[in-house]
Formats: C-alpha cells, structure tokens, sequence
C-alpha cells in the first residue's frame, strides 16, 4: 500500500501537536490558578503559532510539489473534490491565525517575539485599525472555525477507517503496520491483502 512519505507524516504530526496545544493553552489558561501562569500559556500559545507558521509554507510547497498517495477504493468525486475544499481550508486558517495573532499584538503596540527574536513590525500601532477592526476578535473566531474544521477532518478519517474501510487513514498513520483494520477489507468480500 503507497503511503505519505516520512517528511510529510512527520510534517503532519507534528503540525498537529503544535495546534493542539496552541488551541489548548489558551483555551484552558483560565484554569491555571496564578496570572503569572496565563501569561507563559499565552506566551507559549504564541510560540506554538509561530511555530507553525513558519512550518505551514514548507508543508504548502511540499504538497503543491509532491503527488498524494491514491485512496483504495477510489472515492466518489464529490467526497474528493470536497475533500479538497477542506484541506485547503485548514492549510489557510494554519497560515491566517499566526498572521492575525501577529497584527492583533502589534497593532497595540506590543513586540512579539519567536524564540527570543523580535519580530519586524509589519503594523505601527494604530488607534484608528484598533478601533475600526479587531485583530483579536477576527483571530478568536478564525480560531473556533478551526477547531470546528478540525474535529470534521478527524470524523472524516475515523468514518473512512472504521466504517468505509479504505486506506484514508492508514496512509498518514505514523508506523508501518499501525492501524490493524487493515489486514481486512470488507469490499472485497473480507479477503486479506
Ligand atoms: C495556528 C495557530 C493559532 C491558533 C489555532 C490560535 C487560536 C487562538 C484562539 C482560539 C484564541 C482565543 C482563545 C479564547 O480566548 O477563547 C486565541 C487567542 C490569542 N492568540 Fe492565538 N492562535 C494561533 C496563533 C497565534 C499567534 C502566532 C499569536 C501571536 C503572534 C497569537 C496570539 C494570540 C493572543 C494574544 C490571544 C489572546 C490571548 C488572551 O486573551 O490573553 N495566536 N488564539
């Protein structure tokens, strides 16, 4: 079975973890019991983003320059097509929440730094962008329709491994072997692979 190669799983997972804990630290920071605390959570929330800021445009130029491995069985092509609708939804709210969070710190004047190195800034701080649009309310909701095209992106593969039974899933798994349900596949009458 052709699956993902090492660079892009490992590009996958990895960007994965670093959402998580983005969307974790600020979702949860209310619970941390001193604000000295809230603080490193944001402050950690912002090097996470970064982080994948930075990794997203490698990712981008990987899969615009690499063929994806086919699904068997092939898909209808509407669930292809819309298929490629969301990922591309998720590559582009991976690239806008950084920059937003970017515009929403400097646009109040404030640095923001990525493992101790201080930004350029791309905006001075402006009373009247402040006032007019919120960098930081844009991000917040950017931030929950990403939440919300993450948990349809799992569904969606754990639906194709465990009811459709193809190899969606089994392609990105990160070892070879993982994700046993492959060993049978129950479209072609339960016969072994
Ligand atoms: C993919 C990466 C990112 C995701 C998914 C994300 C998501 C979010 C979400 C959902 C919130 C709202 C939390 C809430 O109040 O309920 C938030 C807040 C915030 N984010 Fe991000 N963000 C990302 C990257 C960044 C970056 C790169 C920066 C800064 C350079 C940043 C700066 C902020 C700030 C300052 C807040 C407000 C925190 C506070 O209220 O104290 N974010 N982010």
């Amino acid at each position: 079975m052709e699956s993902y190669n090492k660079t892009y799983k490992l590009l996958h997972w990895g960007m994965a973890l670093l959402v998580i804990a983005a969307l974790a630290l600020v979702e949860f920071r209310g619970w941390l019991p001193s604000k000295d605390m809230k603080h490193e959570a944001v402050f950690l929330h912002i090097q996470a983003g970064l982080g994948i800021f930075c990794l997203i445009w490698v990712r981008i130029i990987w899969r615009a320059t690499h063929d994806v491995p086919p699904i068997v069985p092939a898909p209808p092509g509407f669930q292809q097509k819309a298929a490629g609708w969301a990922h591309a939804l998720l590559y582009l709210l991976m690239a806008a929440l950084p920059f937003l969070g970017i515009l929403a710190l400097q646009s109040k004047g404030k640095d923001v730094a990525f493992l101790g190195w201080t930004l350029p800034a791309l905006l001075d701080e402006d009373k009247w962008l402040s006032y007019s649009l919120s960098f930081r309310n844009v991000h917040e909701t950017l931030g929950n329709l990403l939440m919300a095209a993450i948990a349809f992106h799992v569904l969606a593969a754990l639906v194709h491994h465990f009811h459709v039974r193809d190899n969606t899933l089994r392609r990105m798994l990160p070892f070879p072997g993982s994700g046993r349900l492959e060993t049978f596949n129950t479209s072609t009458k339960g016969n072994r692979q």
